[in-house]
């Protein structure tokens, strides 16, 4: 008898490696996107989108929230995890339980078991915003990975190395992908070059990142 396509197990995600201990899994948040979509508005509700001032006095293309224990924060003093949102005043709403899970789930998909983030922040990229090249240094320590995870428009991330004059490498991050980096690799630097005009089916005019750390 002959096998149909549809005899086929669904395709697993595909795990591209960048690096010794760097991975993007193609489409490995797609499954999760009914429990994430809800999550991720409750949140907003809770803490919106903002703009932020960096220490040298420019305000942020790209908007920003958080959840979980700590949130990344900057203004004129600098960048740090705080625990109340600068905004309302009030504790970051709680790291929803599929993001928890999801990160998890990615961070051993890529060889880093028992990974349990603290700190989830949330980027809003509109057309023409940008991240420039920079090292995740924030956290306490580095022996956890960055589980980060790209909703929307795609968008083209740069991947450097360790040092900020490395060439870095461009890789198209589209809706679902997760990338996951740590141990030798944990502060190679990265940016997102500017968003493309464009408007996604399910996201809209935007991109979402999520990136899920231990920052305490
Ligand atoms: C970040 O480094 O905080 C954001 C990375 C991304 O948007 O993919
Ligand atoms: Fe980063």
């Amino acid at each position: 008898m002959q096998s149909s396509l549809f005899d086929e197990p669904q395709q697993p995600s595909r795990r591209e490696s960048l690096g010794e201990q760097t991975f993007v899994l193609r489409g490995f948040a797609l499954p999760w996107l009914d429990d994430i979509l809800p999550a991720l508005r409750e949140v907003l509700k809770a803490a919106p989108f903002r703009r932020m001032e960096t220490p040298g006095g420019h305000t942020m293309s790209v908007a920003l929230s958080n959840c979980g224990q700590f949130g990344w924060s900057t203004d004129a003093r600098g960048y740090r995890y705080v625990s109340d949102d600068p905004l309302t005043g009030r504790p970051w709403p709680v790291l929803p339980e599929v993001l928890r899970t999801l990160a998890r789930e990615a961070a051993a998909a890529a060889g880093f078991d028992d990974f349990i983030p603290d700190a989830c922040l949330l980027n809003r990229y509109v057309p023409g915003a940008r991240m420039s090249l920079h090292q995740d240094r924030n956290e306490r320590d580095y022996g956890a990975p960055i589980v980060s995870v790209s909703l929307g428009l795609a968008a083209m991330f740069q991947l450097g190395g360790l040092q900020r004059s490395d060439r870095p490498l461009r890789v198209p991050l589209l809706h679902g992908d997760v990338m996951v980096w740590g141990g030798v690799d944990r502060l190679r630097f990265h940016g997102v070059l500017p968003l493309k005009e464009g408007v996604h089916p399910v996201m809209g005019p935007q991109r979402i990142n999520f990136t899920l750390r231990k920052a305490g």
